[in-house]
C-alpha cells in the first residue's frame, strides 16, 4: 500500500508514519516544516518539503499516485487561530479541500483525517461525549476542523472517496512541541526540566485547571494503522474515555521528574496561575466506544506510563 501522509514530520503524523512503516507500507510525506522537523521523519519515508497548498502537490500525486491519503498538515493553535482565523482556515479548510481535490482526480481508495475530540464538541453537556453529539466548536480552529469534515464527507457521499474522520482527544507524547502554544504535557515537561515555573490556566471557579482526555501518541498511531487497513468508513473518538484535571497532570509530571532525580524544591510544589484564554473549553473527554467495537482500537498506554516514557524522551532530547 501507498500511503501519502500531510504533516508528517510533525508530532503525530511522524508517529503515524513510524507505524506504517513499521508495517512495510510506502510512506510519502508532505511537510513544510512550519512546526515540523526532518528529524522526525522516518528514514523509510520519502520526503517532499511543500505546502499542501503549493502547485507541487499536482506533481506529487502524478508521480506517487498513493493509495491512501493521510492528513495531519493543520495549523493547531487554538489562541492562533483566534488571533488569525483567515491563516487557520487557509491552511485548515481550504489546504484540505485542495488536497481533496487531488484525491479525487487521482481515484484514491481512502482518505483519512486527523480531526479534533478535543474541540470539535465545544463545552459538550454529554460527557464523556458520544459521535453522535453534534458539535458546538468554541473556536477558530474547532470550527475549521469541523468545516473540513464536512467536506470530506461531501467527497464521500458525491465522488464516493471512502474516509476515515478520527478525532483525537488530547495528544501527547515524544516530539511534541513544547514551543508552541498547544501540548501541555510538553510545556510542563519542558519548563520544569529548565527549572522555570509552568503557568496552569484555569477558569476562576475551577482552580484544578480544566478536565481533558489525555492520550498517548503510539495509541494514536495504530488508530491510523486500523484505519488505512480495515475497509470502514466514518467519524470515531480517539481517547481513553476519562478526564484529568491540569492540576492533576502537573502533579503527576512534577512527581515523575523528582522520582528520576530531578531536583525541584518546594517552589515548584505549586504551578503559577492564569486566566483561561479566548476559545478554552471546561471539560473533554471523549466516549471511545465506537472506536472499540467498530474499528478494534483502544488506548494501551496508562497515563503516568505515558508520562514517563515522554519525560524520558525529552531528557535524552533537548528541545
Ligand atoms: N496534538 C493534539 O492533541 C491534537 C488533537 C486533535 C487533533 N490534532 C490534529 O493532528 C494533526 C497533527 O497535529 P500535531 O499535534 O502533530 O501538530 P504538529 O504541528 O506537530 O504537526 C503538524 C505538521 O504539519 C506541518 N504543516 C503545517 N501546515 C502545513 C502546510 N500548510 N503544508 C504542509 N505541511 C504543513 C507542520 O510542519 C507539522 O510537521 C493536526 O491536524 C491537528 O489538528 C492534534
Amino acid at each position: 500500500m501507498k500511503i501519502l501522509v500531510t504533516g508528517g514530520c510533525g508530532f503525530i503524523g511522524s508517529h503515524v508514519v513510524d507505524a506504517y512503516a513499521e508495517k512495510g507500507y510506502e510512506v510519502t510525506v508532505v511537510d513544510n516544516l512550519s512546526t515540523g522537523k526532518k528529524e522526525n521523519l522516518n528514514q523509510k519515508a520519502r520526503l517532499y518539503i511543500t505546502d499542501i497548498g503549493s502547485e507541487e502537490m499536482k506533481e506529487i500525486f502524478y508521480k506517487e499516485k498513493p493509495d491512501v491519503v493521510n492528513h495531519h498538515a493543520a495549523q493547531i493553535s487554538v489562541p492562533l487561530s483566534v488571533k488569525d482565523a483567515l491563516y487557520d482556515a487557509e491552511i485548515n479548510i481550504k489546504g484540505t479541500i485542495r488536497l481533496l481535490e487531488l484525491s479525487r482526480e487521482y481515484a484514491i481508495q481512502r482518505f483519512i483525517f486527523s480531526s479534533t475530540g478535543g474541540a470539535i464538541y465545544g463545552e459538550a453537556t454529554e460527557i464523556p461525549t458520544e459521535e453522535t453529539y453534534y458539535p458546538r466548536p468554541a473556536s477558530p480552529y474547532a470550527i475549521s476542523k469541523f468545516a473540513a469534515e464536512k467536506y470530506i464527507l461531501f467527497y464521500h457521499d458525491y465522488y464516493r472517496i471512502p474516509c476515515v474522520i478520527l478525532r483525537y482527544s488530547n495528544v501527547y507524547g515524544p516530539r511534541q512541541i513544547p514551543h508552541g502554544e498547544a501540548g501541555v504535557v510538553a510545556i510542563f515537561t519542558e519548563k520544569l526540566l529548565q527549572e522555570e515555573h509552568a503557568m496552569l490556566y484555569h477558569f476562576p471557579e475551577e482552580p484544578l485547571g480544566m478536565i481533558r482526555d489525555y492520550c498517548f501518541v503510539t495509541d494514536v498511531a495504530q488508530a491510523n494503522l486500523m484505519a488505512a487497513e480495515k475497509k470502514l468508513t466514518g467519524i470515531f473518538n480517539i481517547g481513553t474515555g476519562s478526564g484529568t484535571c491540569t492540576y492533576d497532570l502537573y502533579k503527576t509530571i512534577l512527581n515523575i521528574l523528582r522520582e528520576k532525580g530531578k531536583a525541584l524544591n518546594e517552589s515548584f510544589d505549586e504551578p503559577l496561575r492564569g486566566i483561561a484564554r479566548p476559545g478554552d473549553i471546561h471539560t473533554s473527554t471523549l466516549n471511545v466506544r465506537k472506536a472499540r467495537d467498530v474499528l478494534g482500537w483502544k488506548a494501551l498506554k496508562n497515563l503516568k506510563a505515558g508520562i514517563s516514557e515522554t519525560i524520558m524522551w525529552y531528557m535524552k532530547n533537548e528541545t
